[in-house]
């Protein structure tokens, strides 16, 4: 019998687990005597054709390293149909018969692209920003929620010392899920994201009621994209604005990328373990154009079409009840 070959791309913004994926994928291919082969820089790599065999010595322990060990790009030009035609002689080139694509909503609209065009596809959740709706978490997401954690309360420790309010703004894209799992798992006074944001003066007067409490130090998380855009002030401005009218002074800690590259946690290396061999089981069923995911302890797979029309939980109650349960 003909050796099949499958091959796989990270896609996106890297995430923390990301390695684990390519170190089962690889393991397993290799079990099932199956080629595996690396796509290198993403959906960039599927154009350039920088698609290479993998071995086992290529995953050798880098199931707990954060990045991806075969890079990722943004590459928006894969909307094209030309582009999207020349990846699939490159993977005709190679004789390709399945891809796995691991990454965020961006890169699932590609695998739907490439799916509709005939190429047997399967996405898996990667990204940090946990914005894929059929997966009740996307890989990534609690490597960096754990690493936020950590980061919150350092910075609550030197607030404290000081008697210092701190904005912190949390990465995730559109998706306020970071944000608001952050603020319940820190003791955070209040969040903001873009189901509750707030004018220069709201937060002046929100400061002012929290001082009332007799808090020695103040933390307010704050989403990213949401200050410094669409005439909104940035968070410079908003702590000049208080500064101005009550002295206080804020202190404004951006996470960023920090947030991507945490030691993986063990949830999210069984998740993409997890994922990873379900996707693969899929793979030799002949299942394709699906998407990988997790709902509570059991994995699932959703119509990859399906799933990008899947709209998240809108989670704006869950915002307005942290806030109101801390009273301010
Ligand atoms: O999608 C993951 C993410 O880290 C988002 O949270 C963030 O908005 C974005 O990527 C940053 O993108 P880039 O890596 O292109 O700067």
């Amino acid at each position: 019998m003909k050796k099949r070959n499958f091959a796989i791309l990270t896609s996106g913004g890297d995430c923390s687990s990301m390695n684990m994926v390519l170190s089962t994928f690889v393991k397993r291919c290799l079990q099932e005597n199956i080629q595996p082969y690396f796509v290198y820089d993403g959906y960039k790599g599927l154009y350039d054709g920088d698609i290479k065999k993998a071995t086992s010595k290529d995953v050798m322990h880098i199931w707990n390293l954060p990045g991806t060990k075969i890079k990722s790009a943004r590459f928006p030009e894969f909307k094209e149909e030309s582009i999207r035609k020349k990846a699939i002689q490159n993977l005709k080139k190679f004789d390709i018969d399945y891809l796995f694509v691991c990454g965020g909503n961006g890169s699932y609209i590609g695998a739907e692209r490439l799916s509709k065009m005939g190429v047997k596809v399967i996405a898996l959740p990667g990204t940090i920003d946990n914005d894929i709706a059929s997966s009740d978490f996307t890989i990534g997401f609690d490597s960096a929620l754990n690493s936020i954690k950590d980061d919150i309360y350092k910075i609550r420790t030197t607030m404290e010392s000081h008697r210092f309010i701190a904005f912190v703004e949390i990465m995730g894209r559109n998706c306020l899920d970071l944000t608001l799992d952050a603020g319940l798992c820190t003791e955070a006074d209040y969040i903001i994201t873009n189901a509750n944001i707030l004018k220069k003066e709201e937060i002046l007067k929100l400061i002012k009621n929290i001082r009332k409490t007799n808090k020695e130090s103040i933390v307010i998380l704050v989403s990213e994209l949401l200050y410094g855009i669409d005439g909104n002030p940035t968070l410079n401005e908003i702590s000049e604005f208080v500064n101005k009218n009550i002295k206080e002074k804020i202190r404004i800690n951006v996470l960023g990328y920090t947030q991507r590259a945490s030691i993986p946690t063990a949830f999210d290396l069984k998740l993409s373990s997890e994922l990873t061999n379900y996707a693969i089981d899929l793979a030799l069923k002949n299942v394709h154009g699906i998407s990988v995911g997790n709902q509570g302890f059991k994995y699932k797979s959703t119509p990859i079409e399906k799933a990008n029309k899947m709209v998240n939980k809108n989670k704006k109650n869950e915002v307005i009840a942290f806030n109101k349960k801390n009273k301010i």
